[in-house]
């Protein structure tokens, strides 16, 4: 037996996506591997930083207008999260929404469900929490609501940002798919900007979001058994203009080559791998891609116009 056949399911479709990746003319690496238990803590920290804006401006826009969202979902909803739950912001709804009929986070980590099931229902006792366990991009099913219940998505976080615009439009239809005919999306995103704003918030003084980059490597040493050399890349951000989003790099210092579980991987002097993408979108642009299946209902920003909450229906 050769070692691939004893690798788990998971182990070897992660090794399947990272080589598929590094085999490419431009490396990159899906930026779902960020997320480890350090790579979760390393984000935690980024959230706290003074550069990185996202996270504090969701929350001040969602502060300040809460009762005007809540109003706009309606009392009676099924509340669907999507890879989050537990957060400042999902309390917030939570206590603005007393008639909710039932509230469903959806994660692929089932622990990580446990968890967020266990913490909520002691602060709800009276709340109906479903969770479901599944990887949110691909078609899943939802539980069953009541019959005059909608169906809200909720999708906070800018995490729309990290898909392309082709994979963020294929997103939204599914999710058109999945809430029926009055289904309703709340989603938080963030607005295009000047560009030292943007790239400080994801180039941070303090090297907390190199380092978080960096982990992704870390983790693949330590689940793929690979050699990389992780001082030897470099953290890079920088706006493509283009594209209209930040790109994150691991920037290789030395011509040199990485072992993964015996396939070499050759890296230049320069080289480099792309970790993420974080797209800056305008009201315009999310409208292109929403367009064929929600209509925006109401629009929250903040004073500077950093970060957009909206909410839109079919
Ligand atoms: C999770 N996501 C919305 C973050 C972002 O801003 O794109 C991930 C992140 N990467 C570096 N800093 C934060």
């Amino acid at each position: 037996m050769t070692t691939i056949t004893k690798l788990s399911a998971r182990v070897s479709r992660m090794l399947e996506e990272v080589l598929q990746g590094l085999k490419e003319p431009q490396k990159s690496l899906p930026s779902k591997y960020f997320y480890d238990k350090r790579g979760s803590e390393l984000f935690e920290q980024i959230c706290e930083l003074d550069e990185y804006y996202p996270t504090r401006t969701e929350l001040s826009i969602m502060r300040d207008n809460i009762d005007e969202i809540t109003d706009q979902l309606g009392s009676k909803i099924q509340l669907i999260e999507l890879g989050s739950g537990s957060s400042l912001k999902t309390r917030l709804l939570l206590d603005h929404l007393p008639e909710i009929n039932s509230y469903v986070p959806v994660d692929i980590s089932n622990d990580f469900l446990a968890d967020v099931v266990e913490n909520l229902q002691r602060e709800y006792p009276l709340l109906d929490i479903i969770p479901v366990a599944a990887d949110y991009t691909k078609p899943f099913d939802l539980p069953e609501a009541d019959l005059d219940a909608r169906r809200v998505a909720y999708y906070p976080g800018s995490t729309i940002g990290n898909f392309t615009k082709e994979k963020a439009a294929d997103f939204i239809a599914l999710l058109a798919d999945l809430l029926g005919d009055n289904g309703g999306l709340l989603i938080g995103f963030d607005l295009l900007k000047d560009r030292d704003t943007l790239i400080n918030a994801y180039d941070d003084a303090k090297g907390v979001t190199a380092k978080f980059n960096k982990n992704i490597l870390r983790r693949i040493n330590r689940e793929l058994a690979a050699d990389f050399d992780v001082d030897s890349f470099e953290h890079r951000a920088f706006f493509n203009e283009e594209k209209s989003r930040i790109e994150m790099h691991l920037v290789s210092q030395k011509d040199q080559q990485v072992d993964i579980m015996g396939t070499v991987i050759h890296f230049s002097k320069g080289e480099t791998i792309h970790t993420e993408n974080s797209h800056k979108y305008s009201l315009e642009s999310f409208r292109e891609i929403t367009a064929p299946h929600f209509q925006p209902q109401k629009t929250w920003t903040d004073k500077k116009e950093m970060f957009t909450v909206q909410f839109l229906t079919k």
